[in-house]
């Protein structure tokens, strides 16, 4: 290990999913699919949640993938809770994290694990919208409230802060006359359900290289 931290490790041709999710997990399902339907060459192995009775929980254990219930009521502290977290991602050899909806912030131990190597889809058009207490409805409200007319999905990696780490992907979807948070987070999750698995084939593709910010092409569309 060098001074800038964990060395990077190249992707192998077919990863290793993990999925961490609070509520439903609608892009775990989309991301899933594609593995199994054959578009997506990774394979699903884990999803970790803090909430227990959530329906990404009970559909990942339906689709036969390990679940792991992991939170700081359960660990003790945040502390041991990142320990924890970086600890089942090693022993279950993931090459990538994908947070599908996941409501927390991630620990400096979890993160310096797997440097670039953890990607989050956010509902909006970072770095707009984006930041503490920016999440689910609350986000859609503000771009309503703003009186923007585009609003869209961002994939970006996770670094330390929230929302903050370069951005991989982004798809716009139009705001329309009359929306509501509900009905414009329909569409933004109908968008981040197709470009999150393009982003993934781009990823295993290597046509989007995670080290390497400066190259990344513009989004899909
Ligand atoms: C998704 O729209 C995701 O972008 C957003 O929460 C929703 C989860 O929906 N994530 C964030 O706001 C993270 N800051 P789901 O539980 O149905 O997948």
């Amino acid at each position: 290990m060098g001074g800038c931290g964990h060395a990077m490790t190249a992707l192998p041709d077919r990863p290793r999913l993990a999925f961490m999710a609070s509520h439903n997990g609608s892009n775990m399902r989309a991301i899933v699919a594609a593995c199994r339907d054959g578009t997506l060459s990774a394979d699903p192995v884990l999803l970790v949640s803090n909430n227990r009775e959530c329906g990404a929980m009970a559909w990942a254990a339906d689709h036969g993938l390990t679940t792991a219930h992991l939170s700081a009521k359960v660990t003790g502290s945040e502390d041991a809770l990142d320990v924890a977290i970086a600890e089942c991602l090693t022993a279950h050899r993931i090459d990538l994290v994908v947070l599908a909806g996941y409501m927390r912030k991630l620990g400096p131990r979890t993160i310096a694990g797997f440097p670039n190597r953890i990607l989050n889809v956010h509902p909006a058009l970072l770095p707009k919208f984006g930041g503490r207490g920016m999440y689910g409805n609350f986000v859609h409200e503000a771009v309503l409230s703003a009186g923007d007319s585009v609003s869209g999905a961002t994939i970006h990696i996770v670094d330390g802060e929230y929302d903050h780490g370069a951005i991989v992907a982004q798809a716009e979807v139009p705001v329309e006359a009359g929306d509501t948070p509900e009905t414009l987070a329909a569409r933004v999750q109908a968008k981040e359900r197709e470009l999150f698995p393009e982003t993934l084939r781009q990823i295993v593709a290597r046509t989007i290289d995670l080290d390497t910010p400066a190259k990344r092409p513009s989004a899909p569309d």
